[in-house]
């Protein structure tokens, strides 16, 4: 299985991307083969232009080449994954913006859906974890990113996972990059 990584914050060398590296060695642990997305240092423009506005009327639209190249990518594998911080209780802008313009009408929704096999929202939160269900924090991203995204454009198997905790000490960094690794290797 080919794994595409979307990752998204502002620096590669913090703990998020720490993150990123034991999701990732989990995953070349279990066989499979990897590809990282790194938006932020890639320069992706999160912003829906005109160009990239769905046509109802023309699933077969053709969208700009930074588009095409986003979907070209996504296309090459066969499961997703994304790598980032909670921020406002959800995903960051540039992955937010990301989904918004590549994940287009006659592409990922509408008359065709996504084939991949698997999705994992794989957050970062500084929060405790009792802190999310006590005011359906948790529920409410599994409905907006599960459900309303992944599940929506045709990813059946498709769930989010937080590490909660990230601004701990290093004994509770080292448990949540473990958990990392774990994931990875179990996806
Ligand atoms: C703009 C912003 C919004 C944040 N919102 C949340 C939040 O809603 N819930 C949460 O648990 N942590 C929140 N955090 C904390 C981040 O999740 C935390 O800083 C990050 O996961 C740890 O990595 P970093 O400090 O290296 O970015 C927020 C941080 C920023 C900068």
């Amino acid at each position: 299985m080919n794994v595409l990584i979307v990752f998204d914050h502002p620096r590669r060398d913090g703990f998020c991307g720490a993150v990123l590296d034991s999701f990732v060695q989990g995953l070349q642990a279990a066989g499979r083969r990897t590809e990282i997305a790194d938006l932020r240092a890639e320069g992706f423009d999160p912003r829906l232009d005109p160009e990239d506005e769905p046509d109802w009327n023309d699933p077969r639209k053709v969208y700009s080449p930074a588009v095409l190249a986003e979907q070209a990518r996504i296309a090459r594998n066969d499961a997703l994954a994304f790598v980032f911080p909670v921020w406002w209780w959800s995903l960051p802008a540039t992955t937010k913006g990301w989904i918004d313009r590549v994940w287009n009408h006659g592409w990922a929704y509408g008359d065709r859906k996504l084939p991949h096999r698997k999705a994992l929202f794989l957050g970062v939160a500084a929060s405790d974890a009792d802190h999310y269900p006590k005011r359906g924090y948790d529920s409410a991203m599994q409905t907006q990113l599960v459900t309303g995204i992944t599940q929506y454009c045709g990813i059946a198997d498709s769930r989010q996972e937080l590490l909660h905790g990230a601004l701990g000490d290093e004994g509770d960094r080292l448990a949540l990059l473990k958990r990392a690794q774990d994931l990875g290797h179990s996806f």
